[in-house]
């Protein structure tokens, strides 16, 4: 494998942000406090956590045990290596290599399950019916998922997503495949712009810029790909974003 293989330009990309898809901080907290308070020895599991931005979001807003999943471990080393520098022992936190659609957990194992940006890796619908067995039965999940906001988006934004993800829901259709999968809906939140800008799309600029610089004509085209996703954003204001969908197990 070349050094300038597609997938190592992208990682090398995405390991130099601060998180892995949109989202704040401020965003993890406003979904969390849907959530009913957690008992003392609540346990989380974050799925797809990336280099951890909720995972370390969530330690900090609970005494609860977080264990972390993602499928790749330059990720979870970074994790690793925060985790030790700030001093988080395995009484909290357990960062583990899974797949999230074979997740190696015992049923009724956690109280909340929190996902931001990765559920669509499996699909929305079948993620939420894969994961309720390893919730307790009164648990909650709190998913981010890439929404339609409008009925009729512009060609280019139609486009772009008919051929990225074209299960990509309104908040309504969402919310009903989340009923049909056994979940009450308590809230949804739908990410403002800076959102996808502060912590994603502004640092991935800067990186682009840099990696342009360092690779030169090579690794243009996954550079370009990217360049063209924060366009689409750019150009086409209040037609999707990513949505915070808080729910409860349905009795
Ligand atoms: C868009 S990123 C979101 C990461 C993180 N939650 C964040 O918001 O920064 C999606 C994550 O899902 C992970 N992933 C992809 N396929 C997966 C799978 N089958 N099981 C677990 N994680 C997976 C990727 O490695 C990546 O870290």
């Amino acid at each position: 494998m070349s050094d300038l293989d597609p997938f190592k330009i992208f990682l090398e990309l995405q390991l130099a942000l601060p998180r892995n898809g949109p989202g704040s901080s401020r965003a993890t907290e406003a979904a969390f406090a849907l959530v009913p308070p957690l008992d003392e020895n609540a346990q989380i599991l974050d799925i797809g956590c990336g280099q951890g931005a909720s995972t370390f979001d969530l330690l900090r807003l609970t005494n609860a045990r977080v264990t972390a999943i993602d499928l790749y471990e330059p990720f979870l080393e970074k994790m690793n290596a925060r985790a030790t520098r700030e001093g988080i022992g395995d009484d909290r936190l357990v960062i583990k290599r899974a797949d999230m659609e074979a997740l190696p957990f015992h049923e009724g194992e956690f109280d909340l399950i929190w996902s931001e940006g990765a559920i669509y890796l499996i699909g929305f619908a079948k993620g939420l019916k894969l994961w309720r067995r390893f919730l307790k039965p009164e648990g909650h999940v709190a998913v981010t998922e890439c929404t339609w906001l409008t009925g009729n988006p512009s060609d280019e934004a139609r486009t772009f997503w008919d051929a990225a993800y074209p299960a990509m829901g309104t908040i309504a259709s969402n919310a009903a495949a989340a009923e049909r999968a056994g979940y009450e809906v308590i809230g949804t939140q739908v990410l403002p712009p800076e959102d996808w800008r502060t912590g994603y799309y502004v640092p991935m600029r800067r990186k682009i810029a840099d990696m342009r610089e360092t690779y030169g004509d090579e690794v243009e085209p996954v550079l370009a790909e990217a360049e063209a996703e924060i366009a689409l954003f750019e150009n086409n204001p209040g037609q999707y974003s990513y949505v915070f969908y808080v729910m409860r197990l349905k009795g």
